[in-house]
């Protein structure tokens, strides 16, 4: 069975098809990220206007690369929620109109699943049940994989998800946007214990977390030194804080799935792409004797492939929308 998969919730277009949702026949990657670096960070409007503009090749390119036509699609998935919703309304709207003008059946998928199914796609053994560490841009949250299609978000960031701390930390480095893989290659030169960090305590549940204090220490550490005429070492401040969010994110994760009995734990999302916080994660996996799948790089940021095979799952569980399928800025993977 044949998927075409359409992602647009930030500001990658996106688009792929995957045949009985593990293999994928064509993945294409638009990306706006030069355009948004002169802003240090994603201008919505901006985005919304890129999606509309390229969706139409991305998905003919995806058609392509795959030797396919419509007429081999059996359906079309599309991320609906969460994400800008202006970003969104062009993949939906597109969505929409392909399905209803080929009469194919159109899949409403959570783009967090998404993220978490690029695993399916590289790791052909792995199944649910699982615990999953899902950190991006926008949500950082340490999810029970119970089925494909059912999740139970039993951790959650109180405040800023862990791709916006890596993001706004940079900012204040004077990196460029997006943080996240900047402070990774910078932190290689420093020293992760130059610099003591707070680890936030985080009200709420014991698997919840915080990252507005730690950003704060940054920015405020930066602040100090600048109005003392000195100069932080950059690189170590980048590797200390890069070890503190590891730290944070692993040793959650890790504390979860032994409470818990998991010995199967994922990572999804485009922070899980960190090589800290990879690394971080199969030391506690080899601790507590549980198996690790890691997304390859190249799935761990928003990609077409991730909705495409989600959308097979979603279409095996019975989901579908109509023409009323609307987008939706905020959604909880416990709701869907
Ligand atoms: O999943 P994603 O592509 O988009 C969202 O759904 O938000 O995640 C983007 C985030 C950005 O904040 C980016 O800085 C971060 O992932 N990121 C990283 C790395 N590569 C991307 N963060 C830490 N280390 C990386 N190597
Ligand atoms: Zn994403």
């Amino acid at each position: 069975m044949k998927i075409l998969g359409i992602e647009s919730s930030c500001d990658e277009t996106a688009a792929a098809i995957s045949e009985d949702g593990r293999t994928i026949l064509s993945s294409i990657v638009s990306t706006q990220i030069e355009e948004h670096k002169k802003y240090g960070g994603v201008v919505p409007e901006i985005a919304s206007r890129r999606h509309c503009e390229n969706i139409l090749d991305v998905v003919k390119r995806a058609l392509s690369e795959a030797n396919c036509t419509m007429n081999d699609i059996d359906a079309i998935a599309v991320t609906y929620a969460p994400g800008l919703i202006g970003a969104l309304l062009v993949g939906v709207s597109f969505a929409k109109g392909l399905a209803m003008s080929t009469g194919k059946p159109l899949i409403p998928v959570h783009h967090i699943a998404g993220h978490i199914a690029a695993n399916y796609i590289a790791h052909p053994d792995l199944e649910p049940p699982y615990l999953c560490l899902v950190a991006s841009g926008g949500h950082s949250h340490i999810v029970e994989v119970e089925s494909y299609t059912k999740f139970r978000v039993i951790g959650r960031t109180r405040d800023d998800a862990a791709g916006e701390a890596f993001d706004k930390t940079a900012r204040v480095l004077g990196l460029s946007y997006p943080g996240g893989v900047q402070i990774d290659r910078l932190s290689k030169e420093g020293d992760p214990l130059a610099y003591k960090l707070p680890h936030p305590k985080a009200a709420g549940s014991e698997f919840d977390f915080s990252f507005s204090g730690l950003k704060t220490a940054v920015i405020n550490t930066v602040h100090n030194a600048e109005q003392k005429g000195e100069e932080i070492n950059k690189a170590d401040m980048a590797a200390s804080f890069q070890k503190t969010v590891a730290d944070i994110l692993a040793d959650t994760t890790i504390k979860a799935a032994r409470s818990l009995g998991y010995k199967t734990i994922a990572a999804a999302g485009g922070v899980s792409a960190n090589s800290e916080i990879r690394s971080r994660l199969e030391e506690g996996c080899k601790k507590i004797g549980a198996k690790l799948y890691l997304p390859p790089l190249s799935l761990c940021g928003d990609n077409g492939a991730m909705i495409a095979c989600q959308g097979y799952y979603d279409y095996l569980s019975g989901k579908r929308a109509d023409e009323s399928l609307n987008a939706i800025a905020t959604l909880s993977l416990d709701s869907i």
